[in-house]
């Protein structure tokens, strides 16, 4: 199946505040969108990487983000809220490609060996996920009270990329859209369907930058890695 990659980078970064846009902040001399689509070009299998920025991030893509690389198309504009930027890509992505990964450009530490894996298991089952199992016990909370402790070897932290037949996510998507339903998660959309997600173990490395200490941490193990053994 070809495969496409829907990059998404239209949000602001409010938790990590600062005046730039998250996509566009620097780590160590690139931005984190950069760094994302340079990852994400390491797996030979996306024949497709389709940015989604906001509107008034376009020129600082085109100031500060080089895609020489003839698989990365165009920008699209995203919307406000995060499934209305993937809605916005999947639409901007020639039916040719069958197999859709959907990757936050936060998530910059992304390897190719873990895009390969998942993207493997969702061309075979139809929708895959990367997840780390959870090192902490996880509550469920209401009103500052524990309704429930979920067994922990059950309990999984979902990441990017997520992988689904088009045909399957673009039903789930409009199933969304059409009862108005939000989801912090792609998969969440298909699991409404009664569909199966496979849950393929991906690194702990693969955080989202979400917060000034996960940039910091990327900084360091970035520069870490740089070191060598
Ligand atoms: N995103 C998007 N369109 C939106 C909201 C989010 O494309 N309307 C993208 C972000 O750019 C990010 C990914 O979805 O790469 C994950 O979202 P998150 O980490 O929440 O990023 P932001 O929404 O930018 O951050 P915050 O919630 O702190 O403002
Ligand atoms: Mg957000």
């Amino acid at each position: 199946m070809q495969t496409a990659v829907i990059v998404l980078a239209a949000g602001r970064g409010e938790r990590l505040g600062g005046k730039t846009p998250k996509a566009f902040v620097d780590l160590a001399g690139k931005t984190l969108l950069q760094r994302t689509l340079d990852n994400l070009l390491q797996f030979s299998g996306f024949g497709w990487l389709q940015p989604v920025l906001s509107a008034s991030d376009l020129s600082l893509y085109a100031e500060r983000v080089s895609s020489g690389d003839p698989r990365v198309a165009r920008p699209v504009i995203g919307g406000a809220e995060r499934q209305d930027s993937v809605a916005a890509g999947l639409a901007a992505i020639p039916e040719e490609f069958e197999l859709i990964a959907i990757h936050d450009a936060a998530r910059c530490r992304v390897s190719a060996g873990d895009v390969a894996r998942v993207v493997e298991v969702a061309e075979r089952s139809g929708a895959a996920v990367l997840a780390a199992p959870c090192r902490d016990t996880v509550k469920l909370v209401e009103d500052g009270v524990v309704t429930t402790t979920p067994r922990r070897d059950r309990c999984w932290l979902a990441q990017t990329p997520q992988v689904f037949h088009r045909s399957l996510f673009a039903e789930a998507l409009a199933k969304a859209q059409a009862e108005d339903f939000q989801g912090t998660d792609d998969a969440q959309l298909v699991e409404r369907l009664g569909a199966p997600v496979q849950v393929v173990e991906g690194s702990p490395g693969n955080f989202k930058i979400t917060v000034p200490e996960d940039l910091a941490l990327a900084a360091r193990l970035l520069a870490l890695e740089e070191a060598g053994p």
